[in-house]
């Protein structure tokens, strides 16, 4: 026995799934999706074969002429879910599992009408990163596995499904549903599955691009979203062709727990990002960038998480720096210098959570999700990229990307490639000290611009009465206001809220980022006016990002820690479940009172 992925049962001398199948059903009443999941193992083969399962009912296991294998499903860990563990008979070639799911599956979230734009359908969504494929689907939940998927997903009538796969083909399907089939040619890990089921509408943005959405956000997200394929052509420019055919987008209801997720073909995003004046779309150059440092090269499990998101946000911002100039990327690097520096202060000093290359076995990664894999990761990387400079970098980052491509590799292999690529240069960055050590390294770059001094400085000197000139901020984007904001002292008194209410209209902003930063220093101020606000968006959003910082801020706070009780228990019948156990972590911090 030899298990490598300390949060997956898959056992490197068994067989490995090369090519999935499902034939599901998508039940809104029992809350349940039940079918049949099919593993080609690549040749025949025999002896045990483990799967991950978490709250999957199995009802029988056969090879795939229909012969019985004998099964055992193990006992539950509390992370892991239970082990099935199936008995192959000589010359088993293929398994066919057929189960359902739990309603209270982890993976799954399902929304009552209500809890929708359209408010007339229900809605459901998965969410498979990091290990929750097995809440829905019995496979080797590691992203060492990797295999192409098809699935046949049959829904009511008068809903639509997405995956993150080729484009559907519908057939009508039995007993009054809909049956719809998806294609994922291309190899991915199991994480990186997903699907969505409800009244779903779409618009065209380019040939290669269109919007999904329900009908009363689908013009929204169309508009914010116009841009893409000139997102799309400035990272290939950067990263090399574009190899997933479709980039196609989901904007969800608002429950959902990420900014975006980077299922292939079909990035699924919070509504959030509908600022309404393309402000935020930030994000999509994220989930963009991972296609190429993520998708096409992915890390091998959680452990080496930072080579997924370090790549990717040092990439978003290189695309940004390419569409909007070196200014902007600036901006972007010093708002994730804020994410940074909280992320350190949740942490202790010599916390094994601030390596790059972590260690988690026993360890919910959930539970110790954080910005350290992406801003300490992407400081990394610009680290390397700085020490040859540019112009080698790109071209080293190409091989990277075309040495791994459709596999999925340890910190150890980056870094013995490196060695290979780049001579030298992991011993000149210190590169054992970002990846092996708590916090910062010594000489970790720090990104500068004029524009962000010159808001700090504005910032910082509130107490001392400065106060910035409407002729100035009207010049300002989204990002500065929202970095002026983050660098303002806090708790302010009510005339400070009230005036920087008055003077950028806050309270009312289209803008999340902004919105939530200026709703948690009004809640750390004790700033009573924008309680209601508050209320309003905590029982609406489920977006941790959000739910963090404004939870904490009011249960902080001793005068609103009953608030902040009373709003959790109103929402968290609607917050996906991931949400509701960190809302629950926040206010355990604090004692009730
Ligand atoms: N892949 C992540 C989301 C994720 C990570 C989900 C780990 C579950 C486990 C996605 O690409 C992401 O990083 N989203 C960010 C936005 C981004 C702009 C930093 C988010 O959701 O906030
Ligand atoms: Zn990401």
């Amino acid at each position: 026995m030899s298990r490598f992925d300390p949060h997956s049962h898959f056992d490197t001398d068994q067989p490995r799934t090369h090519r999935l199948a499902l034939e599901i059903a998508v039940d809104f009443e029992r809350q349940r999706v039940a079918g049949k999941a099919r593993l080609d193992l690549g040749g025949p083969s025999s002896g045990p074969l483990d799967l991950d399962t978490k709250g999957l009912t199995i009802a029988a296991a056969a090879t795939g002429a229909g012969a019985p294998i004998p099964f055992a499903l193990g006992a539950e860990d509390p992370i892991l879910g239970r082990r099935l563990r199936l008995d192959l008979p000589a010359h088993t070639a293929q398994v066919v599992i057929t189960y359902e799911t739990a309603p209270e599956a982890v993976g799954l979230q399902w929304l009552a009408p209500e809890q929708t734009a359209g408010k007339r359908h229900p809605f459901m969504f998965t969410q498979f990163q990091p290990i929750h494929a097995r809440s829905m689907i019995p496979c080797q939940d590691t992203p060492i596995v990797r295999a192409p998927y098809r699935a046949a997903v049959t829904v009511p009538e008068g809903l639509t499904a997405v995956m993150s796969a080729g484009p559907s083909e519908a057939k009508a399907g039995g007993g009054g549903g809909r049956t719809l089939e998806f294609t994922m040619p291309q190899p991915v890990p199991s994480y990186l599955i997903a699907l969505a089921v409800g009244d779903l509408t779409s618009r065209d943005l380019s040939p290669r691009s269109r919007v999904w959405a329900e009908h009363a956000t689908a013009d929204a997200a169309a508009y914010e979203f116009a841009g893409i394929e000139e997102m799309i052509h400035a990272a290939e420019q950067l990263f090399g062709p574009y190899e997933w055919d479709r980039y196609d987008m989901l904007v969800l209801p608002p429950s959902f727990p990420y900014g975006g997720m980077e299922n292939p073909r079909m990035t699924f995003l919070t509504p959030t990002v509908l600022a309404g004046d393309r402000s935020l779309v930030d994000l999509v150059a994220h989930e963009l960038a991972h296609s190429w440092t993520g998708n096409l090269v992915t890390n091998a499990t959680m452990d080496h998480f930072w080579l997924n998101e370090g790549f990717t946000v040092w990439a978003e911002r290189r695309i940004l720096e390419a569409l909007h100039g070196g200014e902007a990327a600036a901006l972007g690097w010093a708002i994730g210098q804020n994410a940074l520096d909280e992320s350190l202060a949740r942490f202790p000093a010599d916390s094994p959570f601030t390596v790059l290359r972590t260690h988690l076995e026993g360890v919910d990664p959930d539970e110790v999700y954080s910005s350290i894999p992406y801003e300490k990761g992407a400081r990394f990387v610009a680290t390397l990229e700085s020490a040859v400079g540019r112009e080698r970098f790109d071209r080293f980052m190409r091989r990277y990307m075309d040495r791994f491509r459709f596999t999925s590799i340890t910190t150890e292999e980056f870094v013995m490639f490196l060695e290979v690529e780049l001579p030298g240069v992991a011993k000149r960055v210190d590169a054992d000290a970002w990846l092996h050590r708590p916090g910062m390294p010594a000489g970790a770059p720090v990104f500068r611009s004029a524009r962000l001094d010159a808001l700090r400085v504005l910032a910082q000197g509130w107490a001392g009465g400065a106060r910035p000139d409407p002729s100035e901020t009207a010049g300002w984007n989204a990002n500065e206001l929202l970095l002026y904001l983050q660098h303002l002292p806090r708790p302010l008194d009510e005339s400070s809220c009230r005036w920087l209410d008055a003077r950028f209209a806050l309270t009312r902003q289209g803008n999340y980022e902004i919105l939530v930063e200026w709703l948690t220093i009004a809640a750390a101020s004790d700033y009573e006016p924008v309680f209601p606000r508050i209320r309003e968006v905590l029982t609406s959003v489920g977006r941790m990002k959000y739910l963090r910082p404004l939870y904490g801020a009011l249960a902080g706070h001793p005068r609103t820690r009953r608030l902040a009780r009373e709003v959790f228990d109103e929402a968290a019948s609607g917050y996906h479940n991931l949400s509701r156990r960190v809302v629950e972590s926040v206010m355990e911090k604090y004692v009730e009172g």
